[in-house]
């Protein structure tokens, strides 16, 4: 037998069952038993290679998938909202919550008081449930600090996640997320603040690489949001909206008209929006643990969508107020028992569309060769089951750029 006289891998996986997520009908389909081979943190090569590698890893036959990506976090933050779900249960609404100083206003309250290792600490182990679903990325939005210094310390908390664990972070700015106190009534000069120092000094020290606006009733009107999406595209960030959540303002069609990454929420969008969407190639976020927690009618036109189709990702929005969920195979479960999604919409919808959701369509969420090498071995038998069965312990390891990080 031929012996290969350099190492073409630093890792070989065997007996690898790949559903590989590529588009099109075959990515949902479990392969053969077959080896991957990862060089550079990459994935070089598909197949059966009889190849030499400095690490040959036996999967034993379990489900291979890309590693999972949740493209909607808020997973830094300070304090505890357990009263306001009491609250809420016993009847009083989110929005009046908010409007009472409770809601995103309280979490600010706490986050500001937080130093930035403390932040890390808090949200660690949110991070771990995170990992135990498979997730290998993970966006991470401010929102909390609502001034320079406690925006700058959020996305840099956000990024030292990745010291701690096996993760990749897309930190995301979003400094338009509620009126801060010192602000009340001057939405327009806070707006000022964000368009004019915050958003040029994060772009400036590279500390998010998007943008996003509560564009809402309770958040910012269009020609706010529309004032942040300018001066985020002017520094060179993609630019996301918590979008058409609560009410229709127009504003996941705005999002579309800046080039958006994606427009999240999305459950008053309608067809304008659905169209505009497709236009852009913008991805429709849906978050159905939000829809859970606040106990939300209204749901999002998912056959529109699908019609026009616009790409569907999941994402857990994990929060202290709408969202406590750090869990995201159960957030693909309430997609297909709240929303009427299929298994294989979910599962794209945490792979190659929430991958299309951050801006890395072309390198993250499919398992082919030259993406990169994050990937998830399962002990399943068939994709359906990530949606079906929770709280089960299926995931055998996960790897981030070819590095493995052992369940
Ligand atoms: O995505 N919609 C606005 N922001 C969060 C809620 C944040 C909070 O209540 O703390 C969301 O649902
Ligand atoms: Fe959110």
């Amino acid at each position: 037998m031929q012996q290969p006289t350099t190492q073409l891998f630093d890792l070989v996986l065997t007996n690898a069952r790949i559903v590989s997520m590529i588009s099109g009908d075959d990515g949902y389909q479990v392969s053969q038993a077959t080896e991957i081979g990862i060089k550079d943190g990459r994935i070089a090569a598909i197949g059966e290679l009889n190849s030499s590698a400095a690490n040959v890893f036996d999967c034993q036959n379990k489900l291979v998938t890309p590693g999972f990506i949740d493209c909607h976090t808020h997973v830094i933050y300070a304090g505890n909202r357990a009263n306001e779900f009491e609250m809420r249960l016993k009847g009083i609404p989110y929005q009046e919550i908010a409007q009472q100083g409770g809601g995103i206003l309280s979490t600010v309250k706490a986050t500001r008081q937080a130093s930035q290792e403390q932040l890390v600490e808090l949200a660690l182990p949110r991070l771990d449930g995170l990992l135990r679903s498979g997730v290998t990325s993970l966006e991470v939005k401010s929102g909390y600090g609502l001034s320079l210094a406690d925006e700058l310390k959020m996305l840099r908390a956000a990024k030292a996640l990745e010291d701690h664990r096996k993760i990749r972070i897309s930190p995301t700015l979003l400094a338009a997320h509620a009126l801060p106190p010192e602000f009340a009534g001057r939405a327009d000069d806070y707006i000022r603040l964000v368009c004019q120092e915050i958003i040029p000094c994060v772009a400036e020290e590279k500390l998010a690489t998007s943008v996003d606006v509560f564009c809402e009733s309770i958040g910012f009107n269009l020609q706010q949001t529309e004032r942040v999406f300018e001066a985020a595209v002017a520094h060179g960030l993609r630019v996301k909206g918590h979008t058409e959540q609560l009410s229709n303002l127009g504003g996941s069609a705005l999002t579309a008209r800046y080039n958006g990454l994606s427009a999240d929420h999305i459950e008053y969008l309608d067809t304008t929006g659905v169209e505009a969407l497709a236009k852009s190639g913008t991805v429709a976020t849906l978050l159905p643990g939000a829809f859970y927690f606040l106990k939300e009618t209204q749901l999002p036109p998912i056959e529109l969508l699908r019609k026009h189709q616009v790409p569907m990702a999941i994402a857990t929005d994990l929060n202290p107020g709408t969202s406590p969920f750090a869990d995201l195979t159960m957030m693909m479960n309430m997609g297909c028992t709240l929303f009427g999604l299929t298994p294989e919409e979910t599962l794209r919808g945490v792979t190659c569309h929430a991958a299309k959701a951050l801006g890395y369509a072309e390198s993250r969420g499919q398992i082919q060769p030259g993406f990169d090498a994050d990937l998830a071995i399962w002990d399943v038998s068939h994709p359906a089951d990530f949606s079906y069965q929770q709280g089960v312990d299926r995931l055998s390891a996960r790897l981030v750029n070819g590095e493995f990080d052992h369940v």
